[in-house]
């Protein structure tokens, strides 16, 4: 189905998340192509000059080296565990969202090129110094889930939640790093916090020192699980869907709950089922590890659940001849299969679906930027406001330090 008619089906889904929907059905060939043949897959790419259109990889390769050797330690390259091999290759550092974060705010270089999405990149861009820059080498490398929660939307429920919960010490915001810069703010200046998905059980535990119950934003789903095992029941936690008034709940749904879980998920980790972990377990006896965006009855169904990282640690220390079914993004299943040769490992899901967004870093975009550099241009540069920042770095901060 086209992205027109997925979007007349469905008024209310963001446009990314309908590009995810669409790409997850139709892409199945992960050859980095040029960048013309790209633009025909249907999802967003940001406009580059006619000159990067049609470079070979071989090119393309040739001219980040290049830019890398004349640049030296004026560049620190980030790249996260989704991205394509042959964007990977030329990162200085790979991680999970939370390791990238810590490493950028240690960079030293005056330009940071974060090879990810632009929640990556905007927390990058508050932890660096002001005479640092980042920039995200596409811009349309967004995140569907993170648009899933709007600051207009998302300040309405703080303040129908803040004038339902009257008293002191009632609730507190945790946003997944999977947002903007400005629901960050939001957390940040009401006594709230970011976190990861490998740092979110300290923020509930920190949360739940200081408040009675959680609002936790967009990824229902990691805000389940994570509240799951600390041992908060279902029934104690509703869903905030902001499409309707008061998020479709009652006070008393509100004043009885001690987790508010705002109605957004990951389309890439909700694909995985357990029927799949099933077929895995049967036909190759497989262990199952899952990233916990995955939906409650796919993590309990797992032997193991964790952030990318987590996921490449725990697959690098296996022992040589098991076999591993993984709940995560393509590419780095791809990557780990390609690095763990002594080790049977595969996708859990059959369908190949790279995450849309993260797959709009092509390496042309990376020599573009990095040409950019080299001729005194800052080709997209990334930007938060004063204001803005200093409430958002607050809430970094306290995950930071847990
Ligand atoms: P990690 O923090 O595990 O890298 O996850 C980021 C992400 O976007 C997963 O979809
Ligand atoms: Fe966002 Fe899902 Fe892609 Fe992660 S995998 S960046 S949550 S759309």
């Amino acid at each position: 189905m086209s992205i027109k008619e997925l979007k007349k089906k469905n008024p209310v889904i963001p446009i990314s998340e309908l590009e995810q929907m669409a790409f997850c059905q139709t892409s199945s060939n992960l050859r980095t192509k040029t960048l013309e043949e790209e633009f025909q897959s249907g999802v967003r790419w940001q406009k580059a000059p006619t000159r990067y259109l049609r470079l070979s990889s071989e090119e393309i390769e040739q001219g980040i080296k290049e830019s890398r050797s004349i640049l030296g330690d004026q560049l620190f390259i980030l790249g996260h565990h989704y991205q394509r091999q042959d964007v990977i290759k030329h990162s200085d550092v790979q991680g999970d969202s939370y390791k990238l974060s810590v490493l950028a705010s240690q960079a030293k270089a005056k330009h940071i090129i974060f090879c990810g999405v632009h929640f990556m990149a905007e927390t990058a861009e508050i932890l660096s110094a002001d005479d640092q820059n980042v920039i995200l080498p596409n811009m349309a490398a967004g995140c569907s889930m993170a648009d899933m929660a709007d600051i207009e939307d998302v300040q309405e429920a703080w303040n129908d939640l803040s004038e339902t919960l009257l008293e002191k010490n009632q609730i507190i915001p945790i946003t997944y790093m999977n947002s903007t810069a400005d629901i960050k703010s939001l957390c940040g200046q009401n006594g709230g916090l970011v976190c990861t998905s490998s740092t979110a059980e300290k923020a509930f535990k920190w949360a739940f020192k200081r408040a009675k119950r959680v609002l936790f934003l967009p990824d229902q789903h990691l805000g389940r699980n994570t509240a799951k095992s600390l041992g908060i029941r279902l029934d104690e936690m509703v869903v905030w869907d902001p499409f309707k008034k008061m998020g479709g709940l009652t006070k008393d749904q509100i004043k009885n709950s001690r987790v508010i879980l705002w109605k957004g998920h990951c389309s890439v980790h909700t694909r995985f089922t357990t029927d799949q972990i099933q077929n895995a377990r049967n036909d190759f006896d497989a262990n199952i590890i899952v990233h916990p965006e995955c939906t409650t009855e796919v993590v309990d169904n797992s032997d193991y659940v964790g952030s990318t990282e987590f996921i490449v640690d725990t697959i690098s220390n296996a022992s040589p001849g098991t076999t591993w079914a993984i709940g995560t993004e393509i590419n780095l299943v791809n990557r780990l299969a390609m690095n763990n040769k002594d080790k049977k490992i595969f996708c859990l899901d059959p369908v190949v679906c790279p995450c849309a967004t993260m797959y709009r870093i092509h390496p042309a975009y990376l020599l573009w930027v990095l040409d950019g550099i080299r001729a005194g241009l800052l080709i997209n540069h990334i930007k938060v406001s004063p204001q803005v920042k200093k409430n958002a770095n607050k809430a970094i901060e306290r995950m930071l330090s847990l």
